[in-house]
């Protein structure tokens, strides 16, 4: 079985930097080269852009006119060469297509499956990536080399490992390799975490990994277990989480930058964490119910990103909120018509126990409004089929109430291949949210647009900070094991809001 350590420790290979090719293949002892590869770009001009092979004394257009290696973003041919006879075994080359940062992510990808299980690879890439292309080539190895984790009473592992060692030759890349690196990692434990089985992950298991995030990464940790929820007024939380033999949890994480002052901005973000979602009461049927075990991948998300942001050093005050419960079915299930009273008092009157996400959101932003003061309010959520339908996995909907927070999150997730797609929050559909009973209902039934009415909703709990809503129902989860992602759980969203908190200095 996985280790609870190894998902929030995943295996990635150790990366360095190093200036020249010729040292970093000199540096590889003969009884390693069996098992070491060079990794070399194909771009257009095939001949000249495989200069860097008269380090192992061939000839480039030997090369060339020999395999015709195609240039194409993320095709792969393999050179093997004689044994003995070179410090690596393998050549592979792949196609750097148009040499743009999309280009270079799908050719990093191909090569992070290419070379997994190799002891040493040298990727002869740095200086010619650049400096949008190279962060996207290594978050994109690091993602690809890796498989999902396996419970398997043998302890079997999925097949292949990364390669254990990567060297990429380039000048000044160091700190762009290495933080590339952990937000790719990051990523990676948000990963793990979505794809624990529920009868593991609990609202309970997910409060301690939170617990053992934070010792590692210096973090400040608050956990309201169901008691102190009850005694705060987080309404939500225990209605969501009453039908459940595990309990709701609240974990606060709080991030705190060296030399921060009364001014230093705060983020906050809020992550949906259920930890597994039968509908309640209102039971999905067989098919929508699979996979449900990461529906609490928006709170993965915000644990990944908390744990990255002192190894990224992270400007700004950053503040993760977990929201977390099972959604069950029971006799202590919330019912349809029950009225909610959420954290500062506001009703709701439940309107299908489905829609579980936005009471237990409600919840953590209204408590990130009445005690946090953030400048930013950003919260991630596996919300809505609706979102799924509109744009499965090609981008998720981003809701916001500030153009310029707005504009900052799609950049950040152009920069990272993680699409956002600006939604609108029309007030047109505002009056379908209105209650004969409370002070709202949590859904609207008969308008349509289940994406925009779910963050209409969280729109009345976020006051007048300035807030964006990121719908990862649709790209949180891939149905095929390719490129960076495996099959299941993405951890869409970690990279895109770690260079936002990056950027902010
Ligand atoms: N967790 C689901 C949304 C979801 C669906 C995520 C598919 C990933 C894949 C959410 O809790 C839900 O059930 N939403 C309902 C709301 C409806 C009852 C108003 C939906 O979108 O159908
Ligand atoms: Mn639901
Ligand atoms: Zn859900």
């Amino acid at each position: 079985m996985p280790r609870d350590d190894a998902i929030l420790d995943p295996r990635t290979s150790a990366w360095s930097v190093t200036t020249g090719l010729e040292d970093a293949l000199a540096a590889i002892p003969p009884r390693s080269a069996e098992d070491a590869v060079l990794v070399v770009p194909v771009g257009e001009d095939a001949a000249a852009t495989l200069a860097p092979l008269t380090a192992l004394g061939l000839d480039a257009d030997l090369v060339v006119a020999t395999h015709e290696p195609s240039s194409t973003a993320g095709a792969v041919t393999t050179v093997p060469l004689a044994p003995g006879a070179h410090p690596v075994r393998r050549i592979v080359l792949v196609g750097s297509g148009d040499g743009s940062p999309r280009a270079w992510r799908t050719a990093g990808a191909a090569v992070g499956r290419a070379t997994r299980g190799r002891g040493r690879v040298v990727h002869a890439v740095g200086d010619v990536a650049g400096s949008d292309g190279l962060p996207a080539w290594v978050e994109s190895v690091v993602l690809a080399s890796w498989t999902t984790p396996r419970w398997r009473s043998d302890g079997a592992q999925a097949g292949a490992v990364p390669a254990r060692e990567v060297v990429v030759t380039g000048t000044d890349a160091s700190a762009a390799v290495e933080h590339a690196v952990v937000r790719a990692r990051a990523q990676l434990v948000a990963r793990g975490l979505a794809h624990t089985p529920s009868n593991t992950k609990n609202p309970a298991w997910m409060a301690r990994q939170a617990r053992v995030v934070a010792r590692g990464a210096g973090l400040d940790v608050t956990v309201w277990d169901e008691r102190s929820l009850r005694r705060d007024g987080f309404g939500g939380l225990l209605a969501v989480g009453g039908g459940s033999a595990t309990p709701p949890r609240l974990v606060r994480l709080d991030h705190e930058p060296v030399g921060a002052t009364a001014t230093t901005p705060r983020v906050v973000l809020v992550g949906k964490g259920i930890t597994f979602d039968t509908g309640g009461l209102q039971v999905k049927p067989a098919d929508g119910m699979l996979g449900m075990k990461t529906d609490m991948s928006g709170s993965a998300v915000v644990l990944a990103v908390l744990a990255a942001c002192r190894a990224l050093d992270v400007r700004v005050r950053v503040t993760g909120l977990l929201a977390l419960a099972e959604n069950a079915v029971d006799g202590a299930s919330y019912r349809p018509g029950d009225v909610v009273t959420h954290y500062g008092g506001t009703t709701v009157e439940i309107g299908n126990t489905d829609a579980e996400g936005r009471i237990v959101l409600a919840d953590a932003l209204a408590y990130a409004d009445a005690e946090l003061d953030p400048t930013w309010l950003v919260d991630v959520a596996t919300l809505t089929g609706a979102a799924r339908i509109a744009l499965g996995r090609v981008a998720a909907p981003v809701f916001a109430n500030d153009d310029a927070l707005r504009d900052a999150l799609v950049d950040a997730g152009t920069s990272t291949g993680e699409t956002l797609w600006p939604m609108p929050l029309s007030d047109t559909y505002r009056r379908a949210l209105d209650s004969d009973v409370a002070d709202l209902t949590h859904i609207a039934p008969g308008v349509g647009g289940g994406a925009v009415t779910a963050a209409l909703f969280l729109r009345e709990f976020v006051g007048a900070r300035r807030w964006a809503h990121l719908d990862i129902a649709g790209t949180g989860r891939s149905d095929v094991d390719a490129g960076t992602d495996a099959k299941g759980a993405t951890g869409f969203g970690t990279r895109l809001l770690l260079r936002w908190l990056e950027e902010m200095r």
